[in-house]
């Protein structure tokens, strides 16, 4: 039995003993400080999926690095707090900051009990890198490389840009050979997906299984609104408002220039909470724009939020495989032939429904 509680309340003066009791023990309180942050380190990326609003919204947005002081200032502060996730991306692709092996060096340095994930297209993850990524030994806890699918046309149908699933697919195999040449536990590699009808999800899923790698795929959304057509790829067509979504109550996305926006879909800045540059992160996280978005949505006026009363999403399961990545696959899949191993791969199953831990994350 799932006994995790997953919906929030504001505390409110006005209630009596016995409301603020029930709440108590069916919700939990919003935390006067997120639980995860994700950080801009630097705009852009190389891909141009066709369920982002990167592609889109990226030439009227702002552009630039984060720098180094407003950087250690977050995680600084998020140190005193104790934060227990951070990443170091919001909507763009991590690997493009050259400094970003730093940059996680220092979380690790500053608040070392905060778990650092990244989540990666993987283009850009070629030996050398892969190299660096692993002489942080534990630095990264948890790497999600998002791969979709596990054939190039649907691939690159998705992907779009100057993503080549080949050299992707090259690069998780010398990583994944690498780790187990050295017995490497950290990072525990993940590879991710969004279900949506141009790609196999499942058959993906079960084709990493077979190599013995975590995989998982998630629920397409149309990103506060800011897909217009997710419907026409969606496996419902129909899909539904987000009224049971989380992140606004844990999770602090922050832009590159200090800017806070409401989310992770916010890629035209519809909704900015505040600025860090100027404003600790306690101050913002509890300032009025976002207590009132908070206080909107659980009234369910959600309607009336510019993002949240647009946001939907697919009404499908999450699947997720877990597997231990252990050294004896090694012996069996040193580096495999990728598309024959693809291609002995029987069609997937029906869908089992299992829990998605950490969709509300990206
Ligand atoms: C915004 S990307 C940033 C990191 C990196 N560029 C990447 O793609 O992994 C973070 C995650 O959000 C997922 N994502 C993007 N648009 C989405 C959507 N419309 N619905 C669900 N997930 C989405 C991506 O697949 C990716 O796993
Ligand atoms: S999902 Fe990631 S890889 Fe794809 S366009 Fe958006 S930021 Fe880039
Ligand atoms: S726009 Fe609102 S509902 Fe949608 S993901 Fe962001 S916080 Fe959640």
């Amino acid at each position: 039995m799932n006994l995790k509680i997953n919906k929030y309340y504001l505390p409110d003066p006005s209630d009596t003993l016995a409301q603020r009791l029930r709440k108590r023990l069916t919700r939990r309180a919003v935390p006067s400080f997120p639980r995860t942050i994700q950080i801009q380190t630097g705009t852009g990326c190389n891909a141009d999926c066709i369920f982002c609003p990167y592609g889109a919204t990226y030439d009227a947005q702002p552009k630039g690095r984060m720098e180094d002081s407003l950087f250690k200032k977050i995680i600084d502060e998020s140190a005193r707090y104790n934060v227990r996730r951070i990443s170091p991306y919001l909507m763009n692709e991590p690997f493009a900051d050259k400094h970003l092996f730093e940059r996680i060096s220092y979380i690790n340095k500053a608040n070392p009990r905060a778990k650092v994930i990244v989540t990666s297209n993987g283009a850009l993850l070629v030996p050398p890198v892969v190299e660096r990524l692993l002489a942080l030994g534990d630095g990264v806890h948890e790497l999600y490389l998002s791969v979709q699918g596990i054939d190039k046309d649907s691939y690159e149908k998705t992907m779009r840009g100057n993503m080549d699933f080949d050299r992707t697919m090259r690069n998780i195999d010398y990583l994944v050979s690498t780790m187990r040449k050295r017995r490497l536990k950290r990072p525990h590699l993940w590879i991710t997906m969004v279900d949506t009808e141009v790609i196999d999800a499942q058959r993906a899923v079960a084709y990493w299984k077979s190599r013995g790698i975590s995989s998982k795929y998630t629920r397409l959304e149309n990103r506060g609104g800011n897909i217009a057509d997710a419907d026409s790829f969606s496996h419902s067509h129909q899909m539904q408002y987000f009224s049971t979504c989380t992140r606004l109550f844990k999770q602090m996305y922050i832009m590159f220039n200090g800017d806070v926006v409401l989310c992770c879909t916010d890629y035209s800045r519809e909704q900015i909470l505040g600025n860090v540059r100027d404003k600790s992160l306690y101050e913002v996280w509890n300032g009025e724009v976002a207590m009132n978005t908070r206080r909107t949505f659980l009234s369910d006026k959600i309607g009336e939020l510019p993002l949240c009363g647009k946001c939907k999403i697919d009404e499908e399961v999450e699947v997720e495989h877990r597997t231990q990545f252990d050294a004896r696959y090694y012996r069996d899949d040193p580096h495999p032939p990728v598309s024959a191993s693809i291609d002995r791969l029987p069609m997937a199953s029906s869908r089992s429904a299992s829990t998605d831990s950490r969709s509300s994350l990206n």
